[in-house]
């Protein structure tokens, strides 16, 4: 049995290799595979989970990755936005973009003569969270239609919210909103909602809205949108998920989060069973995988956003 001779051929690995694409993905015809295909990874804000998962995706559908920050590149020397995704799309097939200012990467579309994936931009959108929010909806309950979906913490800037609301239009859900003064959901997400014949409804408290709850979908505080400490620790510890008050919901249920969390599910909670937040998570890397196989084999398009 050949196992690897030298740079001829390795077969075992090449069925392995097929096995895991039928394990993962249940087919391999119709497949775009990335081999060969360079991802730029742009990233003006910090991440693990998106950062991470993308470029896992990539490796794992046989594509590479070129990584660029705002900490070693050339915007340290004051290279323009515009400058920076024009070399960006000179080296990759596809760039994924984090930028903390929103529309930043439909502006980068308009720039760059290759597809662009919205990583997050700043308090805007964030597109693929939404999508493996809603996989994930679809694989821990089985179906999205009929929940009651809980949305709690800081909504007016949660990008991973504002994607989450617009994409569950296309089901019929019940939408409720839970936030520190000041924190609540956008109006342009409201009425995009209610354009949609959505029900949506706002509860001043965890306890009132959790009974009926499918899934809690906890936010965090965003400390880096706030203009002072201040104002900060004003919204801080109001809305915390604990054992305890998770006595007051249903047994079938899940609670959701994009992380990173600070304090707002206790670590207490991580071992009950509709603690979902890591299985959502790890889901990220299979929606990116697809989310990239699609982009890539449509290689003169941009990809638009939600
Ligand atoms: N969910 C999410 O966007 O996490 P990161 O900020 O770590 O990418």
């Amino acid at each position: 049995l050949n196992a690897g001779d030298g740079t001829g051929e390795h077969p075992t690995q090449a069925l392995l290799d097929v096995f895991t694409i039928r394990e993962e993905i249940g087919t391999v015809n119709g497949l775009v595979i990335t081999m060969g295909k360079l991802m730029a990874s742009v990233f003006y804000e910090v991440s693990t989970r998106t950062n991470c998962s993308f470029s896992a995706a990539m490796q794992r559908l046989g594509g590479s990755v070129v990584s660029m920050d705002t900490v070693s590149s050339s915007v340290k020397k004051g290279e323009s936005f515009e400058d920076s995704m024009i070399m960006m799309s000179t080296y990759a097939d596809v760039i994924v973009l984090r930028h903390p200012q929103p529309g930043a990467a439909k502006k980068a579309a308009s720039i760059c003569a290759k597809p662009v994936l919205n990583a997050g931009d700043g308090t805007g959108e964030h597109p693929t969270q939404a999508l493996l929010d809603v996989f994930t909806i679809r694989e821990e309950i089985g179906t999205v239609n009929g929940l009651v979906i809980t949305m709690v913490g800081d909504l007016k800037h949660g990008r991973t919210v504002h994607s989450l609301a617009k994409l569950l239009t296309l089901y019929n859900v019940q939408l409720r909103y839970v936030s520190p003064a000041g924190l609540s959901m956008p109006q342009s997400v409201i009425d995009f909602v209610k354009s949609c014949q959505v029900s949506q409804s706002v509860y001043g408290s965890l306890e009132e809205a959790l009974p009926g709850t499918d899934v809690l979908y906890v936010t965090r505080i965003q400390k880096e949108r706030f203009e002072s400490e201040l104002e900060y620790k004003k919204c801080c510890g109001k809305f915390v998920v604990t054992p305890q008050l998770m006595t007051k919901a249903k047994q079938k249920m899940i609670v959701m989060h994009p992380l990173p969390r600070l304090d707002e599910i206790l670590t207490d909670f991580d071992t009950d069973p509709r603690a979902a937040y890591f299985r959502q998570a790890e889901n990220g890397v299979y929606i990116r995988m697809a989310v990239l196989s699609l982009t890539l084999g449509k290689t003169s398009s941009h990809v638009g956003q939600l």
